[in-house]
């Protein structure tokens, strides 16, 4: 699969008892994308995200995944690159053992014994859950669950990762982990959720749906403040706008909204210089001399630009 580029051209899905959940949905993502998809209970999200690994297939439209148009002969393939985690992780978790459940999607893309054991093992460890392996699913905890069920999808090594509420059972601690474990997740990143402070983030862009279609799609940072047009859609602010919004006395006037995302986007800044200085190590320890050298010039303007943030915040208002 050469560009992974995912696509839905004029989508529709009804299901089985009538309700019409995709509504004619046109989206095209690059990439490296991350998409957050965030609209009221309801609205569509979930059925959009089964739309992605053929779990459902549209009824009319197209969607193409990479290379592949999905239908019934091509799910197959690309389900081997696309990771889609469930919002209930009881739909995903059916093996007798987190082992067994985390090494279920490995196997299936006929790895060595000893690779799919890798796999399990690096994947459980990075959602903190190895000392899991030999308990039956359903005596997890829910949070101990959804942490499995992404283990599952992350050991399959997924080009497109498409979420559905994977924070909602999560402790702040381990909410915390998924975070900055989707940050490092360079390949494209679709998540649905209500928890719009993980999606400003985790993702640059974001969709609003609304009744099966979608009503909003642009940046994060900008979407995600439009105050009014979250309300009409059941969604508030996100926490970490709404403080903003408080001291200014609910009356986010345009300036004091570019204020905010100015000290949104340095606090990114800091962040993106670090990851840029930590893979720069990397490559050094690869042997990628020149790139280690490139990545860390790249970390040196970053923090550079820090300054121009703080001179931009200190003359906006
Ligand atoms: N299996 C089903 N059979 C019939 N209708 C369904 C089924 N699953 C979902 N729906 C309906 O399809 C519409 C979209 O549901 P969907 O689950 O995609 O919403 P959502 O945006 O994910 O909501 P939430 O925020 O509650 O997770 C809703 O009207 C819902 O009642
Ligand atoms: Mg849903």
């Amino acid at each position: 699969m050469s560009h992974h580029i995912v696509e839905f051209q004029n989508v529709h899905f009804r299901y089985p008892d009538g309700t019409a959940a995709l509504n004619g949905v046109s989206l095209r993502i690059t990439h490296g994308e991350s998409v957050g998809i965030v609209g009221a209970n309801g609205s569509g999200k979930s059925t959009l995200l089964m739309h992605t690994n053929g779990y459902l297939l549209p009824q009319s439209g197209t969607i193409t995944i990479g290379d592949f148009q999905l239908g019934k002969k091509t799910r197959q393939e690309i389900r081997k690159k696309v990771g889609l985690i469930f919002q209930n992780p009881d739909d995903q978790l059916f093996m007798p053992t987190v082992f067994d459940d985390v090494a279920f999607g490995p196997l299936n893309l006929g790895l060595s014994p000893e690779r799919v054991s890798e796999c399990v093992h690096e994947a459980l460890e990075t959602v903190g859950c190895l000392a899991l392996g030999d308990k039956p699913p359903h005596r997890l905890s829910g949070g101990q669950k959804s942490a499995v069920a992404i283990a599952a999808v992350l050991a399959m090594q997924p080009d497109i990762l498409v979420m559905d509420e994977p924070a909602s059972h999560l402790d702040p601690k381990s909410r915390r982990a998924l975070i900055n474990l989707l940050r490092h997740f360079h390949h494209t990143k679709i998540i649905a959720s209500h928890d719009l402070d993980l999606i400003l983030d985790v993702c640059k862009r974001c969709v609003i749906i609304k009744e099966g279609s979608i009503v909003a799609d642009g940046p994060a940072e900008e979407i995600l403040s439009e105050k009014r047009l979250l309300e009409e859609n059941n969604l508030e602010l996100p926490l970490s706008l709404q403080k903003r919004d408080i001291s200014s006395g609910g009356t986010m006037d345009e300036i004091t909204k570019l204020h905010h995302l100015l000290e949104h986007w340095a606090e990114h800044n800091t962040e993106h210089a670090k990851t840029y200085r930590d893979w720069s190590k990397k490559a050094e320890a690869l042997g990628k001399k020149e790139l280690a050298l490139i990545l860390k010039e790249i970390a040196d303007e970053t923090v550079a630009m820090d300054n121009l943030f703080k001179k931009a915040m200190g003359i906006c208002c």
